[in-house]
């Protein structure tokens, strides 16, 4: 088992990343402290694959474990299902230190997380993340929040967990898409910090795509260890985290255009291509560096075409972004891979430039 640590003063945790280490939850638990009841918060998906035989290994280790479900989604991120979840963790006489396990994807942890941040005041959270993306990505960093008004995590709160357990081996079982939305983030961390990171998944990739475990177990640990780094020194999201959102800025606006017809993971891959080329266009990115980026996001299985959409939807999605600061739009635009800056110099007339001249080799 590896181990990276979030650094965040009294509020530090450990991430554990591993093959099969579910049996070794409650044990992990009771290191950091915790005894006797606990809450599951899952969904009917993941509670079948996982969640039983997650809740035996706890009841063997001595814990009284409550399984909570909500129904599996985006659309049930919302304060309606927390409202929900408030009310059963009431009839389940969750006290303050009965401690909640998100277990699940994003959604799950975004969502049992605001819940745990906001019972009581707060309760322990810890997170067990199941698919690549929550592993490699939301589950860490304390970001948790819900819907509202269609809006995405526009309620939430800054939580962090007590600790995070990242068992590879539940990614087995996840569709051949929600791999490739993990990879897409995967990629973006190993561009916005570690040039290394990025030739060890050039020479990988495959592997990791067909699930090679010390491949895969060393992929999230890297990325993991990428998004700790990150944290532990801007939690609040107030500067040097902002580069996390590289190929978020056209990538959510190709989303919100396709009324998220086109899934997440694609969007940031041809959003982090888009920055990558203005990158090159504005004299900095090198077209080597353009053309190593656009194979990886191909080996990935995510597209690198885009989608068929008009121009002016996808750069009025753009101004109604929330990475907007004063009237511009904020870039992460690659230096270098592996090297970023964010900049709110990019105009909409050389964002109109590349999305037209998108097939062009740069
Ligand atoms: N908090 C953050 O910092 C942060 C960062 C990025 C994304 N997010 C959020 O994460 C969410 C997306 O997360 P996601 O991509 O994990 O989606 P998800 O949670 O919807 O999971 C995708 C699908 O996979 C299923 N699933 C989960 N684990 C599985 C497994 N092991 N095997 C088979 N199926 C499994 C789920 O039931 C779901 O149907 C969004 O709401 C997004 O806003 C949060």
């Amino acid at each position: 088992m590896k181990k990276v640590k979030v650094r965040l003063g009294s509020n530090s945790y450990e991430i554990h990343i591993g093959r099969g280490i579910f049996a070794q939850v409650g044990r992990q638990l009771q290191a950091s402290g915790f005894a006797d009841k606990l809450v599951i918060i899952t969904n009917p998906m993941v509670n079948r694959l996982y969640g039983e035989s997650l809740k035996q290994n706890l009841i063997r280790e001595g814990f009284r474990v409550t399984i909570l479900q909500v129904p599996d989604g985006e659309e049930h991120k919302s304060l309606e299902t927390a409202g929900r979840l408030y009310h059963e963790l009431s009839s389940s006489y969750v006290e303050r230190i009965t401690p909640i396990l998100a277990l699940g994807g994003g959604v799950i942890g975004d969502l049992v997380g605001f819940v745990a941040a906001t019972y009581l005041r707060g309760v322990p959270l810890i997170q067990i993340p199941t698919t690549l993306l929550a592993q490699v990505d939301s589950s860490i960093g304390g970001k948790v929040a819900v819907n509202h008004d269609q809006l995405k995590n526009k309620i939430g709160a800054f939580y962090q967990p007590k600790l995070v357990i990242s068992d590879i081996s539940t990614l087995r079982t996840l569709q051949a898409k929600e791999l490739a939305n993990g990879l897409a983030e995967v990629i973006k961390s190993a561009v916005v910090w570690d040039k290394e990171f990025f030739t060890y998944l050039e020479t990988n990739l495959d592997r990791i795509v067909s699930l090679s475990d010390r491949e895969l177990e060393e992929t999230v640990f890297w990325s993991a260890k990428i998004k700790a780094e990150v944290v532990g020194k801007d939690e609040r999201d107030l500067g040097l985290r902002n580069i996390l959102n590289y190929g978020h800025t056209i990538g959510h606006a190709i989303e919100s255009a396709a009324g998220f017809k086109v899934g997440h993971g694609e969007s940031v891959a041809i959003g982090m291509l888009a920055a990558a080329k203005i990158s090159n266009q504005l004299g900095i990115l090198d077209i080597n560096e353009v053309t190593r980026l656009r194979s990886l996001i191909k080996r990935a299985n995510l597209t690198t075409e885009l989608p068929n959409l008009e121009l002016n939807r996808i750069t009025q999605a753009m101004s109604h972004d929330k990475k907007i600061l004063e009237g511009r739009i904020r870039f992460v635009l690659p230096k270098a891979i592996g090297d970023v800056f964010v900049t709110d110099e990019v105009s909409l007339s050389l964002v109109e430039q590349v999305l037209v001249g998108w097939n062009e080799e740069t």
